[in-house]
């Protein structure tokens, strides 16, 4: 069993929900996944020891938050190259969040990644659920059997 890191960053909780999906998803697909907040990733070797990682942020203003923007640049300290990658996030509008994010894990950190990242209005509407977890079912079916 493989071990997935999702670590999400949310001012209302919409993309905290999503992050959680996502673990459903990977779970169901037999592995274990962990949901951290940003604020509580404190080094890059967090970010190194598993075996998957899905990054998300909300968008406010076009932008991600903060916090997600600090750990992109820890993050690069972690050597991920190759590792299973998504990125997700809740928006109202334009949702640029998490397009930023898997650019950044596709680019700088050479990750294998998911096909796009995972943008919902919110978690509750239009299927939302069963697209979270879906998504966590796409990073399994890459993560080390
Ligand atoms: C002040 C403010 C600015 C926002 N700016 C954007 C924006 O630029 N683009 C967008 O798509 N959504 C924007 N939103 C909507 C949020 O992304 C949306 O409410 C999202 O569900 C929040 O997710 P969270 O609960 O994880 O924080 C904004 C919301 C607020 C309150």
């Amino acid at each position: 069993m493989a071990n997935a890191l999702i670590v999400y960053a949310s001012r209302t909780g919409e993309t905290e929900n999503i992050a959680n999906l996502i673990a459903e998803g990977i779970r169901i697909a037999g592995h274990s996944a962990q949901v951290k907040n940003a604020n509580d990733i404190k080094s890059e070797k967090e970010l190194s020891g598993p075996d998957a990682l899905v990054l998300g942020s909300a968008t406010y203003h076009g932008e991600m938050l903060p916090a997600m923007k600090k750990l992109l640049f820890m993050a690069e300290k972690a050597d991920l190259a190759g590792k299973p990658g998504g990125s997700f996030g809740a928006f109202g509008w334009s949702g640029e969040a998490p397009g930023r994010i898997f650019d950044t894990m596709q680019h700088i950190f050479k990750m294998d990644m998911v096909s796009g990242p995972l943008t919902l209005k919110s978690s509750s509407l239009e299927g939302g659920i069963q697209m979270a977890q879906q998504y966590g079912r796409d990073l399994a079916a890459r993560m080390p059997g």
